[in-house]
């Protein structure tokens, strides 16, 4: 199979059919959705639009899986985990495990979509611009019923597309700190990176 067969309509539609077995109802409604918001995004900044489209549909592939499940298959397909993260946060995992997962099965998807998959639960510095609309669709398509998206969805499109990356990530660090949950060990790391770009951006802009 070459690249362009992963971006074709059949393989989109045969790993809509996988998704529809692996995911429940609920999940599965989030990746098409997901997938959706992802075009949409990626018709907006200028970025390959069937590449979002298949990365924000496979972003999820293996969300069903048990903490244990989770863990094991990490383990099995060698994928480079944190401990602290295999120990106390295995959900985060299934980011890594889905691209590597998917980049075995199916050779012939291309290399940036994987890391768009990957990417997708603990975000990392240098996130290429599939990565952020990956990352952004997740938060803000439209069956996501948590509070205080508007401001991000209508900010969609409007803002830079970095800007609106680093606003949706403010806001799940701000509700995982508000829910007392655990942080992925990254995130001081990539907080502190595109608060620094922005802020020198803006000084430029400043300055000029
Ligand atoms: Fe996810
Ligand atoms: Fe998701």
């Amino acid at each position: 199979m070459t690249q362009t067969d992963a971006l074709s309509e059949e393989f989109f539609a045969a790993r809509e059919r996988d998704l529809a077995e692996r995911l429940k109802p609920r999940r599965f409604d989030h990746v098409l959705s997901v997938s959706d918001t992802a075009a949409a995004l990626a018709e907006a900044y200028g970025a390959d639009v069937r590449k979002a489209r298949l990365a924000g549909l496979l972003h999820d592939w293996d969300k069903e899986h048990s903490d244990d499940e989770i863990r094991q298959r990490a383990r099995d397909l060698g994928v480079d985990v944190d401990p602290l993260v295999l120990e106390t946060m295995p959900r985060l995992l299934h980011g890594p495990t889905a691209a590597a997962a998917l980049g075995r099965e199916f050779p012939c998807i291309p290399a940036d979509v994987l890391q768009a998959i990957e990417r997708h639960t603990a975000a990392a510095t240098g996130m290429s611009d599939l990565d952020m609309i990956v990352y952004v669709a997740d938060a803000i398509e439209p069956k996501r019923a948590f509070g205080g998206l508007d401001e991000l969805r209508s900010a969609a499109g409007k803002v830079p597309l970095e800007e609106l990356f680093l606003m949706t990530f403010e806001h799940i660090l701000l509700t995982l700190v508000k829910r007392r949950k655990r942080l992925h060990p990254a995130t001081v790391e990539v907080w502190n990176h595109y608060v620094a770009r922005l802020r020198t951006a803006a000084g430029e802009k400043g300055a000029a």
